[in-house]
């Protein structure tokens, strides 16, 4: 019997590939085999001497001490991609954000509740609702930094949508270069595509080359205007260099999935609560793939994603 400490809530479609006559899973148990988590910021300590593998149903690994896990000898497993579908939705819906006024539209829509007139709330709406223009994302030029799964995906959905795209990868690998539709102009550093892109978003693991990647010294390169998206790592941008930016024009605004608590109530800033894979599909997929890895893993001395 196989003991698995489960330390984040795991989709049951997963967890039921774990077979039940082999498998005890439980939120607490002394000495497991193996730990399963989500989001939870795994310490050294929590690794007791029993645990011969760990698997994280989510991409990013950063949570987890994996220096401490190779010197241990304990494979870390994680679902790349599984969950890149539900990223680039929520992208796609980041860029509709940061070029119409959908936000400044449906609060001020919700301010007009005491109205109960149709015809005379149409009437306001009429002179009111300039100020919620916005523009095509047809025509614009978004930058996509890293073309892995994620950011191939979201490079074809623009490219879709009419948008001329630029990417750059220094770590472009074979599989997400088949992805890509030649259309997508690689730039030879992120200076350039800084420079030519209305949007930028980032698709980059949090490693010691990408943290605060996104500097003062790189969004001076910004085609004044531009708007920068980072559904990746908080890690990655250097916010100060970004409240710099957006209050200096450079950006014109900022969108992304971490609640960053200093840029909290600003009106060219959309914070969301790290909900990119939140997808009932993309938990389902996450888990499914580690906990195959992980049985397989267990039963077979096999190991895959690790
Ligand atoms: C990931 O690394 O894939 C995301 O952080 C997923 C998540 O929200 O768990």
């Amino acid at each position: 019997m196989y003991k698995v400490l489960t330390l984040n809530q795991i989709s049951t479609k997963g967890l039921s590939r774990l077979p039940a006559d082999q498998y005890e899973l439980a939120t607490d148990i002394a000495a497991p085999d193996a730990i399963l988590l989500r989001s939870h910021k795994l310490q050294i300590a929590e690794i007791s001497s029993s645990v011969k593998a760990i698997a994280r149903a989510g991409a990013g690994t950063n949570n987890i001490p994996i220096s401490a896990c190779t010197e241990l000898g304990i494979p870390v497993f994680n679902s790349p991609g599984a969950n890149a579908n539900a990223v680039k939705e929520l992208v796609i819906a980041g860029l509709a954000l940061g070029s119409r006024g959908i936000l400044a539209g449906v609060s001020y829509v919700n301010t007009l509740a005491h109205m109960t007139d149709a015809a005379e709330m149409a009437k306001l709406l009429e002179k009111e609702k300039k100020r919620f223009k916005g523009n095509e994302l047809a025509g614009r030029t978004l930058g996509v930094v890293g073309l892995g799964a994620i950011g191939s995906m979201i490079a074809n959905a623009a490219l879709n949508l009419g948008m001329e795209v630029i990417g750059y990868d220094p770590a472009l690998s074979v599989d997400a270069a088949w992805r890509l539709p030649s259309s997508v102009k690689k730039m030879d550093n992120l200076s350039t595509l800084f420079a030519k892109a209305d949007f930028i978003t980032l698709h980059l693991p949090v490693l010691d080359s990408t943290r605060g990647l996104v500097n003062s010294e790189l969004l001076s390169s910004c085609k004044p205007g531009c708007c920068l998206l980072n559904f990746a790592r908080e890690e990655i941008v250097d916010v100060s260099a970004v409240i710099d930016a957006l209050d200096g024009g450079k950006l014109r605004q900022f969108i992304t999935d971490f609640p960053v608590p200093s840029l909290i109530g600003r009106s060219d800033v959309i914070l969301m609560p790290h909900i990119g894979a939140s997808t009932d599909e993309a938990e389902e997929n996450c888990a499914i793939m580690v906990a195959d890895q992980l049985n397989d893993f267990l039963s077979n001395g096999n190991i895959m994603n690790a």
